[in-house]
């Protein structure tokens, strides 16, 4: 199942706190943009890479993507304010193809077995997105008391890459383009539009480089896969 991928690439990374955008911080001498652009770059079947990046960045990535001999890449648009944003600047330049994922490019560790889960489940029946099943408990607190304790079973922490139809996707953002609907990652757009999505289970290691912490955990990652 051939598919394109979208990688939101034009956050500002404030949790981070590094002072610049941390998909430019580095894992082991690479940076983690290039982490997660080999990834797709050395799966055949992805067809197309589209990052949405900042105006001010965009020299900046096209020389990493130079450097790092990435060939995949169709297009460079411009970001919004919220990734959801970011990732219609891509969808709307696309050419409508069967399938696309869309992929935070802070997430430099997703297995190629998700992906291709992914692929197959979203190819069949229009929407699925990786997840993991939480692993505490879970509260809910209101003013620093609890109000109650969830089910864990039902529990699961959403990660991408989401995989859809591009036709159900595009509309799904067309949709709450029109409307004004936000949504925190693309399931939530074609939840929005009555259409079910359908979860594979993922890896723990797919997390996302969020805070400084990450970073420490990223570098463990990569030492073991090494090993
Ligand atoms: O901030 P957060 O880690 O949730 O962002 C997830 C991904 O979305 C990152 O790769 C980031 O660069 C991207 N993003 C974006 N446009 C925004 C906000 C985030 O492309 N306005």
């Amino acid at each position: 199942m051939n598919y394109e991928v979208v990688l939101p690439a034009a956050g500002s990374g404030t949790r981070m706190g590094a002072g610049k955008n941390k998909l430019f911080l580095e894992l082991q001498g690479t940076t983690i943009l290039v982490h997660t652009l080999h990834v797709f770059e050395q799966d055949p079947k992805c067809t197309g890479i589209w990052l949405a990046v900042k105006d001010s960045e965009r020299e900046q990535i096209e020389q990493l993507i130079q450097e790092a001999g990435i060939t995949k890449v169709k297009g460079l648009p411009t970001g919004g304010a919220e990734r959801q944003h970011s990732v219609r600047s891509c969808l709307v330049k696309m050419e409508p193809t069967d399938l696309v994922m869309v992929h935070d490019a802070a997430r430099p560790f997703i297995l190629q077995e998700t992906i291709d889960k992914l692929a197959a489940v979203a190819f069949e029946k229009g929407a699925a997105i990786a997840g993991v099943r939480v692993k505490d408990t879970m509260k809910i607190v209101r003013d620093g008391i609890i109000q109650e304790t969830v089910d864990r079973e039902r529990l699961w922490s959403i990660q991408t890459p989401q995989a859809f139809r591009y036709d159900l996707l595009k509309e799904a953002s067309d949709v709450a383009d029109k409307v004004g609907f936000l949504g925190t990652d693309e399931a939530m757009l074609v939840e929005n539009i009555g259409h079910h999505v359908h979860i594979v289970e993922s890896s723990y290691e797919n997390v996302k480089m969020t805070t400084k912490e990450d970073l420490v955990f990223g570098e463990a990652i990569l030492t073991s896969r090494q090993a």
